[in-house]
């Protein structure tokens, strides 16, 4: 589209101003605004960035009209069917799906990452009991800038690659780390010949006294899960890490401010939410009331795992999700009454008109959580399930960020509200 623009007019100044249009491979198209305030002395307010593009990414695509999601152009529903977490995180951070010489180097080298320090391990023997796991993956995250001097020149892209690939291979031994912390039993080591997400599992559940019996269907569902959570554009945790990374901050800083961002219920604590909230309502019966008391207001109850700011139908992940519960539960043999609060739950308020209305539909966290119980995950953990999966996502964008010659340091603006200028009164005045 050549040269496109979209003619603004100011009424007051009798002034037109032509704004560039930008657009992408996919998507609406953008007004390019950054000299809006030089050539007509506005600028644009957008709380919460509803309509304002942050960057130009190649990473991930959603139409949130109709449901889709991709990851470097392959849809996420072939990726859930046919591909593993570690492929994807691969796909994201290169761009391309590897071939199996690529592959094998790049699981060789995360199974070579997947230790942490002792004195590591120490610094999280001086969390208090009962921590919350969020809190010790955020604060053991900023902490591997303590350790690994040779991956903090983000100029050196060698550095940069390092430190992405420590990140996604060292997040589950943190996660499983702070999960052992909490339940005070020792600390299990990586073992380096299990695939990923069986190696965390292992980390997380074998009991020191005798080997670990792990059903592939919990392998299996674990994977799938870190697939659909690997990454979804620019959500508030990953523009928090692109943020943090404007500024030249290290990457382990930069990740650990996006679990802190990822932790709030309205984003990856929702998961965590959900089933305190389906736990609340408890039976079938009480779903109708828990609606009623989420369309009023006043009550600050809100449907936790319904609505979403881009999707206005149906998330395909919790589509995904959906169906994996049902095959998860029955092969593991988990009869879960909360699935039947969250099915009737998802049947009255899609035929709500407040609901239906505000195009609020069940998101990515609305059914992980019954699945994580299934796999015997400790609710406290759910949100750093989903800080394990969206680690690939992170550094992706991480990555992409520092090859961007158009990022500078983000600083948005406001409207400023409140007192105009005036003078200091003196204590004995006042
Ligand atoms: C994730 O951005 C991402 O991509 C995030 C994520 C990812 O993969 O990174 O997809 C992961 O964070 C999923 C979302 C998890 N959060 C929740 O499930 C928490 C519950 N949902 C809401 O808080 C809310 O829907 C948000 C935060 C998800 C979206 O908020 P928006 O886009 O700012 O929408 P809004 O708050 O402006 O709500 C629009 C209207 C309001 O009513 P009106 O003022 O128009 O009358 O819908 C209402 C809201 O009150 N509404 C809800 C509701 N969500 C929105 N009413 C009841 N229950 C809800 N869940």
């Amino acid at each position: 589209m050549a040269d496109q623009t979209v003619q603004l007019t100011d009424s007051a100044a009798n002034k037109s101003t032509a704004l560039p249009v930008v657009t992408g491979s996919l998507g609406d198209p953008a007004l390019d605004i950054a000299k809006l305030n030089k050539e007509t002395g506005y600028f644009t307010f957008d709380p919460g960035f509803v309509s304002t593009a942050s960057t130009r990414s190649a990473i991930t695509f959603i139409d949130g009209d109709k449901g889709v999601l991709l990851y470097r152009g392959y849809p996420i529903e072939q990726l859930a069917k046919q591909s593993s977490f570690l492929e994807v995180a691969y796909l994201l951070i290169n761009g391309e799906l590897p071939t199996a010489a690529q592959f094998g180097a790049f699981d060789d080298e995360v199974t070579h990452h997947t230790m942490m320090h002792e004195s590591l391990r120490h610094f999280l023997n001086g969390f208090r009991y009962d921590a919350h796991p969020m809190a010790m993956l955020c604060g053991s995250v900023a902490t591997l800038s303590a350790f690994y001097h040779d991956t903090l020149d983000i100029a050196d892209p060698e550095q940069r690659r390092l430190a992405a690939l420590r990140l996604i291979a060292k997040m589950p031994t943190l996660a499983a780390a702070a999960y052992r912390f909490s339940i005070d039993w020792p600390v299990r080591y990586p073992r380096n010949n299990l695939e990923y997400v069986t190696r965390f599992l292992h980390m997380m559940f074998e009991v020191p006294s005798e080997p670990l019996q792990l059903s592939p269907v919990a392998a299996k569902a674990l994977d799938l899960l870190f697939i659909l959570h690997a990454d979804h554009e620019q959500n508030a945790s990953t523009s928090t890490v692109r943020l943090v990374g404007s500024t030249g901050a290290n990457p382990y800083a930069c990740v650990a401010a996006g679990i802190a961002a990822l932790w709030g219920p309205a984003h990856g604590g929702a998961n965590e939410a959900v089933l305190k909230m389906l736990g609340e309502i408890g039976t079938a019966d009480n779903v109708s009331k828990a609606v009623e008391k989420a369309k009023d207001k006043n009550s600050g109850f809100r449907l936790m795992g319904f609505g979403h700011r881009v999707y206005k139908n149906f998330d395909p992940r919790a589509t995904i999700i959906r169906e994996m519960c049902h095959k998860v539960l029955a092969d593991l043999g988990v009869n879960d009454p909360l699935l039947d609060v969250a099915m009737k739950l998802e049947e009255v308020a899609l035929k709500d008109p407040y609901f239906v209305e505000r195009k609020l539909y069940p998101n990515v966290d609305f059914y992980s959580g019954i699945i994580y119980k299934a796999l015997k995950i400790p609710t406290e953990m759910f949100t750093v399930m989903f800080a394990i999966a969206r680690t690939a996502g992170w550094v992706a964008h991480w990555l992409e960020q520092h090859n961007d010659k158009d990022t500078k340091i983000g600083r948005p603006r406001q409207i400023y509200t409140g007192a105009t200028n005036r003078d200091y009164v003196p204590l004995d005045k006042r």
